[in-house]
Parts: C-alpha cells; structure tokens; sequence
C-alpha cells in the first residue's frame, strides 16, 4: 500500500535535520538548560517556574486562566510567590517532609497548580487525581500509596473515605466558610496569610516527583513513579515536538489528573519558559474555539477524541472564528484518524502531528517531527536519543512491515523509576533487562516510521482515557445483580473504544433495560464516569478458562463477530 506523505510545510521548525540529529544527538545537550547542570541543586520547580522569574521573563506570563467564573493571568513572578505560599502551607500545617505523599483532588483551577508546583517545592511526591474518580477509585489509590496529605473541595470531600485511610493525616480544603481544626486546614486562607519567601527544598535528580495511578489489563490501577530528572525529555520535546518558541501562546487541552496534563501541562511549557492557556470547564466546540481565538493561540496539543468531537460538531462553527494564529497543532492518547488530518488540513491549514507516548514513558516518544512528511497513520519517528523497535516476545528485533511489540531501548531520562511498593510488576515490563514492552502492538516501514496497530492486552482507550477491565470488572462484581462479568473494548467512530461489558445474572434477577441503567450508574457512582459501561449485554454463562479466568479475547471475538481462535483453555 503506498500512502501519500504529507510534505513538509516550508518552514523553520526547531528540529532541522531529523536524521543527523537522531544519529549524533547526546542527552547532556539537553541537562546544559538547566541550572542544576552547574550549581548540582535540583527541584523541578525551581526549573519550572524560580528560574524564569530570577531572569527577564519574570514579568512574562506563566498562566492564562479562564472557565465560567474566572478569567486571571499569572506571570512567572507571581508563580513564583504563589507556589512558595504553598509550600509554606505545608510546612506550617502538615507534618509532610520530603518523599512523603500528597494527593490533589479538584477541578482545575489556578490553585491547583499552586498547590501542585508548592507540594514539589517541598520535595514531596504528588499525585494527582481527576476530579471525575469516586469514592472506590479515590480509595485504592490514596491507600496504595499511603498518601499523608490531600488538596481537594468541599464538594468532593464526600468522596475521600478518611475513616480508612489512616495514613491521610491533613486535608486541605479549597473553598469558602471551611471549618478548621488539626486535620482540616482552609487552604485559601493559609495560602493568603503564608510568607513568600521559601527556601526551596533540593532534592537528588532520581528523587521521586509525581506519581500518577494508571490500569493495566490485570490487578488494581498502579503507581507510576517519575523522578525530577524526566524534565530534560520534557523540556527538549518541548522544542523539538512542540517546537515551542520565546512567544508562543500554548495550549495542553489535557487535565492534570492524566500525565499528558502534567508533563505536558504543567513541566514540559513551565521548563521551557512558556505562556500557557489552562482552560477550565467542560468540553464545548464554542468555548474551545474561541479560546483559540481569544488567547491567539500559537501551539495546540489535544486528542483525536476531541478532534473527532469538533469535527461532528461541523465545519460551520469553525467559520465563526479566527483560528489563524494557530502554528503548530499536536495529538496524543489515541490512534489519530488519517480522517482526522484530512479534515485538520481544510479547517485550520495545518497537518496535525502525532505523539505516542504512555504514562509510564513520562514524556513523548515516537512522533511526528516537524521537519519530517507526515505519513498519515503513522506515529513517526522516535525522539533523537531515544531507541524504539518492534521486537518479538523473546526480545529479538523484527524485519521491517512485520507486527510485533512496541518496545523502547531502556534507560531514557524521562522513564518510570518505579512502579509503587511493586517491583515485580516493574519488571514485568522489561524484558532481558534491555527492551522495555510498551504493550501496544506496531509495525516498522523501511523508511523508519511506526504504525499503531492495537494493544497486546486488554487495555481499553476510550475518549483517550486508559480504563483497565479489571477494575471495571471488579466494580460490577460488587453489584448483587451480578454473578459474572467480563469487559471489552469495542470499536467506535468518536471515542476510539467504548466500554462494554458482558455480564452473567445471579438467581433471582432478570435482564432488563431498568437494571442495565441501574448497573452503569452504579459504576459510575462508585468508580467514575468514564469507566461505565456504555453497553452492557446479559449471557447465561462467560467464556472461562478452567482457572476460572474470565477469556476477554471471546468476548471481543464474539463482539466483532470473529473466529474466536484457540479454545482449548476454555471450560466445556
Ligand atoms: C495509546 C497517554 C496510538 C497506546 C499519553 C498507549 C496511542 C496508551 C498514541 C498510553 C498514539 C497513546 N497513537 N495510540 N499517538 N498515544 N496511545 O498511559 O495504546 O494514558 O499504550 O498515556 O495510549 O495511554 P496513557
């Protein structure tokens, strides 16, 4: 099959020579930017945001904030005061000390990245949480990590089980007419009556520094751990992915309770000295558009789900507005449609560039430079520095065209250094301490570009969000209805997958479109939105290995009506 390469724009992007770069490329290029480089003193917010505001960027803005109630700017010089504020109100109400764990559990807002940004000041390691994520999902990720400290609201207090949580010792609360006393502190007031001066806590390079919860296809979600020195991949993806420039307006649409939201949100444009549009609220074709158009947005980094979502939204919208500042627009999460460039080239004039990447890889991998034609369909090229291949399961490197895994040559800055209180599932991932398997299944054309072609395992995409079945299944397995349940994903023209879930009846109930309505809501009360079945179909019995091992594979079989394959596993 020949595809039609979508030729390079005539343009200087940062990234000039991809293939001399790639073959010469040295990561001690990149650590020069950084003053730890010289001084030996690291904190990934000193780079982020005291570096800038020491220098002529302090008047600059950091942060354009903006949803339905607030509309403020924030310049590095404020960023700088506001997150060592923070940092204050740790160390003035919290026994929290370095390594020690603090959660934030809200809707995006400028607070939270204070309180973000102050927490790494402070050297302690942050988790984030989406705002989405109920009582059960809350729960199994600030146990894990025996978390000392939260930031969250008073509308999702309900959802922090505090009487099981006997490590959380503070909560800090964002909002009005708080209630205080030794556990609950009024984060707002603290905030407003701390010092601006912080002594920066330094920390070693391999320090942890965020450690963001994500599914695999068996067990519980795990904790990905990354350390303070996963900024010098940011930062140069930053300019070679990116391409970001001094005046750039830049735009992450990603929330923070996803690593694309932090290391694309909040390190990668604070490193590199960026403006940087954080949108709150929900999605909306008008609101998105017109941020652009607002904010003369320069850099824009989103997701195919979203691009699919303006794109049914119809091209009319988009003539309401100038979306001509636009440079340089970006996707990751998914596959990204060749539709979806397609469509990109006549709305906005410019070829959509693809990055995959995955939470445990801490920043882009394999991309589409700028300086690169674009094959629509293919991810791209590896970032210089860094050594991907498709590998067979024994770790042995494929010829060209043939479909293997996706794997990437360990040891890049920006890698998980741990896998929380888990080390087997740590090194499950590498295989002869060399190949670390991504999980995604790929092949190589000769000319050196990626093409996606699914999950090895079960993982399901859906909306760019990574949704284990387990969980799901588990979830399900709590309702008294249910007896069974098995969940797949199954293909979808928007959300890339949906979820959908196979379910056998305890005696006593019977399928109806009441208990269908009553199962999904009862995931998403207890787990999240997101994470609810769309589809639910009821069956007598699950295809089960004699283990007792629910066997997805003829689930989605079944589901995409194909040869079910090998069954000699399954029970009679
Ligand atoms: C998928 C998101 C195709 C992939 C940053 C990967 C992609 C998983 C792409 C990681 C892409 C991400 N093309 N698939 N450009 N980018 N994926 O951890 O299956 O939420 O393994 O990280 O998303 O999802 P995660």
């Amino acid at each position: 099959m020949k595809i039609e390469a979508l030729p390079v724009v005539q343009e200087e992007y940062q990234l000039k020579d991809y293939d001399a770069t790639a073959r010469d490329f040295q990561w001690e290029e990149a650590e020069k930017t950084f003053t730890w480089y010289e001084t030996g003193k690291v904190n990934m917010a000193y780079e982020a945001i005291d570096r800038h505001a020491k220098s002529d960027k302090k008047d600059k803005v950091a942060l354009y904030y903006q949803d339905a109630d607030r509309k403020e700017s924030y310049t590095f010089g404020d960023m700088k005061t506001w997150t060592d504020k923070a940092a204050n109100v740790y160390k003035e109400h919290s026994n929290l000390a370095k390594g020690d764990r603090l959660f934030i559990f809200m809707p995006r807002s400028p607070e939270l990245y204070f309180a973000l940004l102050g927490a790494v000041k402070m050297g302690t390691i942050v988790g984030p949480l989406f705002e989405a994520f109920m009582e059960g999902a809350v729960y199994d990720r600030l146990l894990d990590s025996e978390a000392k400290a939260i930031v969250t609201t008073p509308d999702l207090l309900g959802r922090i089980p505090l009487d099981r949580l006997p490590d959380l010792e503070t909560v800090f609360l964002v909002g009005d007419n708080i209630k205080e006393d030794d556990k609950f502190i009024d984060f707002n007031k603290a905030l407003k009556n701390a010092s601006d001066a912080f002594e920066i806590e330094w920390v070693d390079k391999e320090d942890g520094l965020i450690l963001h919860y994500t599914s695999g296809s068996t067990g519980k979600p795990k904790g990905i751990l990354h350390v303070h020195y996963a900024m010098v991949q940011q930062y140069q993806s930053m300019k070679w992915v990116m391409d970001i420039r001094d005046d750039d307006i830049y735009w992450c649409t990603a929330d923070p309770g996803w690593v694309t939201g932090t290391s694309y949100g909040i390190f990668g444009p604070w490193l590199a000295g960026t403006t940087s549009l954080i949108l709150g609220g929900r999605f909306s074709p008008d609101a998105w558009y017109k941020a652009i158009e607002e904010y003369k947005i320069t850099v824009w980094y989103s997701a195919p789900t979203a691009f699919r979502m303006l794109m049914g939204a119809g091209d009319g919208i988009v003539k309401k507005y100038d979306l001509t500042s636009l440079r340089h627009v970006l996707s990751v999460g998914e596959p990204l449609n060749p539709e979806v460039i397609k469509w990109g080239m006549q709305v906005f004039n410019k070829r959509i560039h693809d990055t995959w990447w995955m939470t445990e890889t801490g920043a882009q991998m394999i991309c589409n430079y700028g300086c690169l034609p674009i094959k629509p369909g293919s991810m791209g090229k590896p970032l210089p520095g860094v050594k991907a291949a498709i590998i067979d399961n024994n770790g042995v490197e494929v010829p060209p065209f043939t479909m293997g895994n996706l794997a990437i040559k360990k040891g890049w800055p920006s890698m998980m250094r741990q896998v929380w209180k888990n080390q087997e599932k740590f090194e499950s991932y590498f295989i002869n301490d060399e190949w670390y398997f991504s999980g995604d299944s790929a092949y190589m054309d000769d000319d050196g570009y990626f093409w996606f072609q699914g999950r090895v395992d079960d993982v399901i995409m859906t909306s760019g969000e990574r949704v284990g079945p387990f969980e799901v299944e588990s979830k399900l397995l709590e309702h008294p209805a249910i007896l069974e349940a098995g969940v797949i994903g199954k293909p979808d023209p928007v959300r890339g997958e949906i979820i959908k879930a196979f379910v056998a009846l305890n005696e006593g109930y019977e399928p109806s479109d009441e208990l269908i309505e009553e199962i999904q809501q009862f995931v998403k009360k207890g787990l999240a939105a997101h994470a609810a079945p769309r589809e639910i179909e009821f069956k007598d019995k699950l295809p089960k290995t004699r283990s007792g091992k629910i066997m997805r594979r003829v689930l989605k079989a079944w589901e995409l009506q194909l040869p079910t394959g090998d069954l000699s596993t399954m029970e009679d």
